[in-house]
């Protein structure tokens, strides 16, 4: 089992969740995060002046999935979440032990 972890642009959640759908993957968990990577953030023009943003609102997507799932979860991310700018965002792939289903007692371990 692994856990694939997305950072993405806030504004391509609606579009990462509907490809996945599509691919039926309905399990996530979303959470607003801030983040920066190699840019170390940006420049913004803003009334006359340019502010330096250093940490940027970004989307954390967590989705568990079988390893063989793995793959096809990265390339429907990635589908949805491609802007070609610079900011798209981030995947990981974390190794889970386990899950379990709190109602049923249902243990997963692969
Ligand atoms: N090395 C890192 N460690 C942890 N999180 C990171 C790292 N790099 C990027 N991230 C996370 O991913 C988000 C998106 O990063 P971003 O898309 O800007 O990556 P990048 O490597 O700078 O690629 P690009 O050059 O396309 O902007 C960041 O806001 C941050 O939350
Ligand atoms: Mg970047």
């Amino acid at each position: 089992m692994k856990l694939i972890k997305a950072i993405i642009k806030p504004e391509r959640l609606d579009a990462v969740k509907k490809a996945l759908e599509d691919a039926g993957y309905f399990g996530m968990t979303i959470t607003e995060v801030q983040g920066r990577g190699e840019q170390k953030g940006i420049s913004l023009q803003y009334r006359g002046g340019t502010i330096e943003v250093d940490l940027i609102p970004k989307i954390e997507m967590e989705i568990l999935v079988s390893a063989d799932k793995v793959d096809h979860v990265i390339e429907t991310i990635k589908k949805g979440a491609y802007t070609g700018k610079i900011g798209d965002g981030r995947i990981f792939v974390i190794p889970v032990d386990a899950s379990i289903k709190i109602r049923t007692g249902e243990v997963i371990t692969e």
